[in-house]
């Protein structure tokens, strides 16, 4: 069976009890840290930035995947991975030169992956994805947790899958927005490896349980392979 992985996003905790969160998933199943930084500006919407990933990373014992919703992410794509990110994703729409910007991530020690709207289409990628780690498919539009997943987007997952099947890159694909357990066999079976859970894990009551059960999706044998 294909492994999947599942990284839990911190938007949805409470962060008055930031440490309680990053413990509940450092003790988790959970594979990564999914930590989304808004600049008011790309998004509708403000959280946090290096400082905030740096305090993160005293206590997370799991990668971070830091998903950068800002314009001109270049600016910053060093200083993040210098706060610990271990992953850096930066947006397409936000990157008139994505090539230079992929590079400058991967130079920086970070694995890098790009995300994209849910109205960008994946063949705009085809030309960096051999250079990609992840990319994100975002399945509500950024800004903001606890939105509605986008149906529209699991063909998405589909066709960018081909292209890494012709291409033959190790990328994986992560899947953002409005996901738990209702949809992710649906989303895993199209193609995507990791799965970003904000509301269906810390909105539940279990927090815990919840990412074991995304993380169990597929165990059964009737499941996908
Ligand atoms: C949306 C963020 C997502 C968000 C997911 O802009 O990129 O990572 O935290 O939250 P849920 O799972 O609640 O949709
Ligand atoms: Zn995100």
């Amino acid at each position: 069976m294909r492994r999947h992985f599942v990284a839990p996003s911190i938007l949805a905790a409470d962060f008055s009890k930031i440490n309680d969160a990053i413990d509940l998933i450092n003790s988790s199943e959970a594979d990564y840290i999914h930590v989304d930084v808004m600049d008011g500006v790309f998004v509708p919407n403000l959280t946090f930035g290096m400082l905030v990933v740096e305090g993160l990373k005293k206590v997370a014992q799991k990668p971070l995947d830091v998903h950068l919703m800002i314009v001109q992410p270049e600016k910053y794509v060093e200083a993040f991975q210098k706060a610990g990110a271990d992953i850096i994703s930066v947006h397409y729409e936000a990157c008139p030169h994505l090539h230079r910007v992929i590079q400058m991530i991967k130079h920086s020690g970070a694995k890098a992956g790009v995300a994209i709207n849910p109205h960008t289409n994946v063949e705009l990628l085809e030309d960096v994805l051999e250079d990609l780690d992840q990319v994100i498919i975002m399945s509500v539009n950024p800004g903001f947790g606890g939105q509605k997943f986008i149906y529209r987007t699991i063909p998405k997952v589909r066709k960018l899958k081909q292209m890494i099947n012709v291409q033959n890159t190790s990328t994986l694909i992560e899947i953002d927005g409005g996901v738990g357990l209702h949809n992710a066999e649906a989303i895993l079976q199209a193609g995507a490896d990791i799965l970003v859970a904000g509301s269906s894990v810390f909105k539940s009551k279990d927090p815990s349980k919840a990412i074991s059960e995304l993380k169990a999706i597929g165990s059964s044998k009737n499941s996908f392979v």
